[in-house]
């Protein structure tokens, strides 16, 4: 017999209801605009994966790996994950499709779920959005500073204040084997107190003991920043003093952080997360991997990325109180004034919508404040208004509802200026 016990929702996942849709497409819009502007090409990927995938890229000791990855096998037997992240699936298209022959870097952006079985918490979900940008092909310490610099631009963009970038290096390969070494070696004298995760990773991925959030580890670590930065080889050190001088002549804050390692093991050279100054927790993180693209079958290619959370960007934005423009629910709002009016305004209501505009009115006797009150009510961005006198001069008003400018535009040119408003509207918004 069936229960009708009402069905909720799984722990650690949320519905985006209609109030929280400004965020959403503020940060979906303004995302694509600065990843166009910075020369980035959208590409969707999709949401499951071969599960070989992530363990070759993130890494078989990692927390994603080991405890997060939703993992399961098709009815054709077939061993699939839902992606933990979006890096591992780009490179697996980059090689793919042969994008190697296309001019370097690659540059491409993505926005979608990810999914990571961990502990609920503010901040964390067990579905989450990430925006993500990839630069596939280029070796020189002058794009880490530019990818940097464009997440950060994206910030600033959409309001947030006060940000800053963490930056540390782990060097080549070579360099990240002789830290691994030291930093086995310092903490395995202190293995006693550190907690049964860290000891864990004491042996698997000793560089996640960096990261832990335990007072007792955090303890023994505090002093550790420098094992990393004094193991690097001098190129690597060179390299990165060269990222930090083009970061300063961006002028792009940032703040050394010698103890941060990141959670996946693809990472060589620069590392950094974006954090605002008022609370520590990442917005988004990247960082250079390139050994990847050899890892996963292709020719030695470098790259670097950088992926932000959409649900930690949301948080940051309400606890900044940043004031998000509502969303148009109509394109167009027409205020017609007297009867003659009334008869032009149904013909250009069907015009607007013929040409797949979301068009608004009033059709009573209402006043001109009424009809234009209901305007912004719906946010519509622009109110065309016809009187008499507007029949009579075959024209109409063009009333600019932000700034509140109103211009006269004959008849036979409004569609087009409306469409040209909008649209000018769209690149401001
Ligand atoms: P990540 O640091 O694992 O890096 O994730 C990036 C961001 O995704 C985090 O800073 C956070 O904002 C968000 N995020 C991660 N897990 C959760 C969660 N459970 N709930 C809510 N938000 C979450 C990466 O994923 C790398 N692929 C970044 C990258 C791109 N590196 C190079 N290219």
């Amino acid at each position: 017999m069936s229960s009708s016990k009402t069905i909720q929702i799984p722990r650690g996942l949320k519905d985006i209801l209609p109030d929280e849709q400004k965020y959403w497409f503020w940060l979906e819009k303004n995302f694509q605009d600065v990843a166009h502007l910075s020369g980035f090409e959208r590409i969707i990927l999709p949401a499951f994966e071969a599960t070989e995938l992530f363990k070759r890229s993130v890494g078989e000791f990692t927390d994603i790996v080991t405890k997060q990855m939703y993992t399961f096998k098709d009815l054709g037997g077939n061993s699939v994950t839902l992606r933990p992240e979006g890096t591992a699936g780009v490179v697996r298209a980059y090689l793919e499709h042969g994008m190697k022959v296309l001019p370097q870097p690659v540059k491409l952006y993505y926005w979608g779920p990810m999914y990571r079985y961990e502990r609920p918490q503010s901040g964390r979900y067990r579905e989450f959005y990430q925006f993500g940008m990839e630069m596939i092909g280029d070796m020189d310490p002058l794009t880490d500073a530019l990818l940097i610099q464009s997440a950060a631009r994206y910030y600033q963009k959409v309001g947030l204040k006060n940000l800053l970038v963490k930056i540390n290096s782990l060097g080549t390969p070579k360099s990240r084997v002789k830290v691994v070494a030291v930093l086995e070696k310092y903490l395995s004298i202190h293995k006693k107190d550190l907690c049964p995760d860290c000891k864990l990773r004491l042996k698997k991925n000793v560089l996640r003991v960096l990261d832990c959030k335990v007072a007792k580890c955090k303890e023994i670590t505090s002093e550790t920043g420098h094992l990393i930065i004094d193991n690097l080889d001098t190129e690597s050190k060179k390299r990165f003093t060269k990222v930090l001088e083009h970061l300063d002549e961006m002028k792009v804050p940032y703040e050394l952080a010698p103890n941060l390692v990141r959670g996946l093991d693809y990472y060589t050279h620069t590392i950094f997360e974006i954090v605002t100054a008022d609370d520590d927790t990442a917005l988004g993180g990247g960082g250079r991997y390139d050994g990847l693209i050899k890892l996963l079958g292709g020719a030695d290619t470098p790259a670097v990325g950088y992926a932000g959370g959409v649900e930690r960007t949301i948080d940051a934005l309400k606890k900044q109180e940043v004031l998000i423009p509502e969303m148009a629910k109509t394109d167009i709002f027409v205020v017609q004034l007297g009867e003659r009016a009334k008869s032009k305004v149904v013909d250009l209501i069907s015009q607007l919508e013929q040409i797949g505009l979301r068009v608004s009115s009033l059709m009573g006797k209402e006043s001109i404040q009424t009809q234009l009150k209901a305007a912004s009510d719906l946010n519509s961005p622009i109110a065309l208004i016809i009187g008499d006198q507007e029949v009579h001069d075959r024209n109409v008003i063009m009333r600019d509802m932000h700034d509140r400018a109103q211009e006269t535009v004959i008849d036979r040119n409004v569609v087009k200026m409306v469409m040209q408003k909008l649209e000018e509207k769209r690149f401001n918004f």
